[in-house]
């Protein structure tokens, strides 16, 4: 056997050459069960078995209360949107607080208050933290402070292979491993012997699958699962060979699913499709989907975008557009991914509307990534609204940006906000050369600073501590 097996709990699911970072998360969920909570960092690249990893601990460990959340690659993330799932799974006061609209300094201490209430072991999973929005990474931060006094184990999972030099996840990290509670793990690929195990009865030859996968275990088994006689050139030619077998109207649903995202609504997928149960099933025994026990979901997110990819760009936008409407009429209330929709179906209207709020309510929450990211979004399209609202468009994002500390970035917004305010008051004051003074408009901001004195020196002192809401 390569390196030990870990099939014990499911043989239906062979995990390969992990059995020595099953041995150690299993003995840091001891100590935090013991009272001295873990937080355990999971790092690999895409598709390395991060998630199969924290599932085959999850098969091992029923007695604990378990309450996993993702962030989603998609579109620009809702904020604090891994707290929102963790809170409709655990209620009670966090459930609450979020259904009232609370700040997240409130939010994060009442996750912390509800964490080993009840004499098990609480784990909380976070998934994909690559993707995570600002207030998700300081929300890490606080518990990764905190969790040494608390029966739980949190468990953050991220690719490590796509981490640009300045990626916010990188200081985040850089804090959490000085925490006493923080563990890490990181996953490397499959040896050749390991993939020999899982080509056995192929008929591939092991070399030169390792050869096209580097061992990856997501590759590896699609090229088996995909069932093709020669290792195929590609895997995503694996991935395509697998959808490529399915009859029109179902291959238009997977399509409509790839484009919905990560998480599939099997209620939302037939809205959009017309598909029908026994159509899903078909999907489902293609491997490509699976289904968690509420939604659907891509096996993998690497298929999801070799489908989403593959979707002719004219087709996209009507099935965005179907999306948004169905979206809608269940009382959607994430606006991040209804922008996301609305721009992708062209609904100039519905994009302008959702990304505004996407960007109030990330600016509530001091995601100033994501706030920046909706200003962005709303303003591409505000060509239609009056030059006070837009000029408020930029006063937003000038602030976020200067909150992100991209001062020339920033001092243009500004800028933009300026001139569309003298553009709303050039009736008042025709003849003269130049405005008058603007109340309302970039008066207390940092974007006003940037403005007035320059980005290097005023804007500077005006960044507050992103986190220090949260100590
Ligand atoms: N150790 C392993 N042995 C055999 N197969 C594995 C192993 N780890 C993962 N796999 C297979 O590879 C697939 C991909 O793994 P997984 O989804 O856990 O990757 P991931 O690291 O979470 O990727 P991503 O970063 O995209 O989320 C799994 O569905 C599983 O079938
Ligand atoms: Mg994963």
């Amino acid at each position: 056997m390569a390196g030990g097996e870990s099939e014990r709990d499911d043989p239906a699911v062979r995990l390969l050459e992990r059995d020595s970072c099953l041995a150690s998360v299993g003995g840091w969920a001891a100590e935090a069960q013991a009272g001295d909570g873990r937080l355990v960092l999971v790092a690999g690249e895409a598709g390395v078995g991060k998630s199969a990893l924290v599932e085959r601990l999850r098969a091992g460990r029923t007695a604990d209360r378990w309450t996993v959340s993702a962030c989603d690659g998609l579109f620009t993330p809702r904020p604090l949107g891994p707290l929102f799932d963790i809170a409709d799974q655990v209620g009670g006061g966090l459930r609450d607080q979020c259904n009232a609209g609370a700040g997240r300094a409130e939010l994060f201490r009442a996750l912390l208050h509800q964490l080993g209430l009840r004499g098990v072991l609480d784990v909380l999973v976070v998934e994909d933290v690559h993707w995570a929005d600002e207030a998700t990474l300081d929300l890490l931060r606080y518990l990764g402070r905190r969790l040494h006094r608390v029966r739980a184990l949190l468990i953050a999972t991220y690719r490590d292979d796509s981490l640009a030099a300045d990626d916010p996840l990188r200081i985040v990290l850089g804090d959490l491993v000085r925490q006493r509670a923080t563990r890490q793990v990181t996953l490397e690929p499959l040896s050749v012997a390991a993939v020999r195990e899982l080509a056995a009865g192929s008929g591939l030859d092991p070399a030169a699958l390792h050869r096209l996968t580097g061992g990856n275990p997501f590759y590896v088994t699609e090229v088996l699962q995909a069932g093709t006689a020669a290792v195929p050139v590609s895997a995503r030619d694996a991935t395509l060979a697998r959808a490529a077998g399915l009859p029109g109207e179902l291959r238009a649903t997977l399509d409509a699913a790839a484009l919905i995202g990560n998480r599939v609504e099997p209620g939302l997928l037939a809205t959009v499709t017309g598909c029908s149960p026994a159509g899903i099933d078909r999907l489902l025994a293609t491997g490509l989907l699976v289904d968690d026990g509420s939604d659907l979901r891509f096996r993998h997110e690497i298929a999801r975008l070799v489908v989403q990819d593959a979707v002719a760009a004219h087709r996209g936008t009507g099935v965005h557009r179907r999306i948004l409407a169905a979206l809608r009429d269940v009382g959607c209330d994430d606006d991040s991914r209804m922008a996301f929709h609305a721009e992708a179906a062209g609904d100039a209207a519905a994009a302008l509307r959702h990304a505004r709020s996407a960007a109030r309510r990330a600016v509530g929450l001091a995601s100033h990534r994501e706030a920046a990211a909706q200003f962005q979004r709303a303003l591409r399209f505000a060509g239609g609204v009056g030059t006070i609202e837009r000029a408020e468009l930029y006063e937003g994002l000038a602030a976020e940006l200067s909150l992100l500390e991209r001062y020339e970035a920033a001092a243009d917004a500004a800028e933009r906000a300026l001139s569309s305010n003298r553009s709303a008051r050039a009736p008042s004051w025709p003849g003269r050369t130049r405005p008058p003074p603007i109340s309302g408009c970039c008066t207390t901001s940092p974007a006003r600073s940037i403005w007035h004195d320059g980005p290097r020196t005023s804007a500077t002192a005006s960044v507050p501590a992103t986190s220090s809401a949260t100590r």
